[in-house]
């Protein structure tokens, strides 16, 4: 199929001229005049365009400029014809992103063979732009799914954990979904709106899963004993936090991603620590506890009571669960996300299927 051209000339002596020696090779199309030529662009996407500077009204400049301007167009080669060979003039032509510049009278091999080029080029940059796109897309795909592989090996792990103290191995995957329900509704709310961004909330739902993982240092007969632990054991216990950083610290350390490995450490170590600084293993209190933290202990404390645990049965009705945690406003939880979250409740019924009916 042939290149098509868009000529734009006043002048019908050049316009024929130029369709004659073009028209065996290229299809073409003339204007009379800028106005002429616009509109044929409305509907047409030639492959080059010939421009004649000096034209009545509206000049080549005026036109290329409108061109440039469109984003239809905006990438059509176009070559100037000018009868001004002026240095400035063809340097302005340049500027104005021409491919080329052609004197007028055309000298007949000399236009053919720029016209030949300027396609030639115009197609090597299209077939390169297919090229980035294609490659771009393909790491964008491969990135996705890395990223999902990712993240189910860092669910997988975390319930491999989790699963030892006899939890029921939703943990990892509920208090992740509270994470991301809390967070979501403090921002619904316009609070914490400085920390609160897409790219930070992303990481704090793909951080929570491994809140635990330092439990894997802690032995069995800890983690999967039915009653109370003794104060000793409840020291052993705590050592998770500070295992779970370490841990998180090893594998993910060295990665790039600054922010995400800061807030999973923080979730990891700091999840346990109380509003009113008696948690553990820091004893920070209030907003010296990082937000991420602030809102896991939440997500964390609701899911141990709802689900059962070797060591107790699971607390019911959900009312009372959020009866406990409320005592905790102030003391064990931050009391801004504490009311949210209790105010939640009908989304939480929601989420775990929770017919009141038939309560
Ligand atoms: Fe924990």
């Amino acid at each position: 199929m042939k290149n098509v051209i868009l000529v734009v000339d006043d002048d019908h002596t050049n316009l024929s001229l130029a369709q004659r020696l073009l028209s065996p090779q290229y299809r073409i199309a003339a204007a009379v005049s800028g106005a002429a030529a616009l509109k044929y662009l409305e509907t047409h996407r030639p492959d080059l365009i010939l421009l004649d500077l000096n034209m009545p009204e509206m000049d080549g400049f005026e036109v290329m400029s409108r061109i440039r301007s469109n984003d239809q167009t905006k990438n059509i080669p176009v070559i100037f014809l000018t009868a001004d060979a002026l240095a400035e003039t063809e340097i302005k032509c340049f500027q104005m992103g021409a491919m080329d510049f052609v004197a007028k009278p055309f000298v007949p091999d000399i236009l053919l063979s720029r016209v030949s080029k300027t396609i030639e080029l115009d197609q090597y940059r299209h077939n390169l732009e297919d090229m980035v796109n294609i490659q771009a897309q393909k790491i964008a795909e491969n990135a996705m799914r890395l990223g999902r592989i990712q993240d189910s090996v860092i669910v997988g792990m975390a319930n491999l954990i989790e699963s030892r103290d006899g939890s029921t191995g939703k943990h990892v995957k509920n208090t992740q979904m509270y994470v991301k329900m809390i967070a979501d509704e403090l921002l619904s709310r316009g609070l914490f709106l400085e920390e609160l961004t897409a790219p930070y909330i992303e990481d704090l739902c793909k951080a929570a899963p491994l809140h635990d993982v330092g439990k894997i240092k802690i032995p069995d007969a800890i983690l999967q004993k039915p009653g109370k632990l003794t104060p000793e054991e409840f020291e052993t216990m705590k050592l998770h936090t500070t295992h779970s950083r370490k841990i998180i610290q090893t594998i993910i350390g060295d990665i790039e991603d600054e922010h995400y490995v800061r807030l999973v450490a923080d979730i990891a170590l700091y999840h346990h620590e109380r509003w009113d600084g008696t948690g553990y293993p820091a004893g920070l209190s209030g907003n010296n506890i990082p937000l991420s933290a602030r809102i896991m202990s939440v997500a964390d404390v609701f899911d141990a009571l709802y689900e059962e645990r070797c060591y107790k049965p699971p607390v019911r009705p959900i009312e009372r669960i959020m009866q406990i945690m409320s005592e905790g406003r102030g003391t064990q939880f931050d009391p801004v996300i504490i009311d949210v979250f209790i105010e939640m409740l009908p989304k939480l019924k929601e989420v775990l299927h929770i017919n009141d009916a038939k309560t």
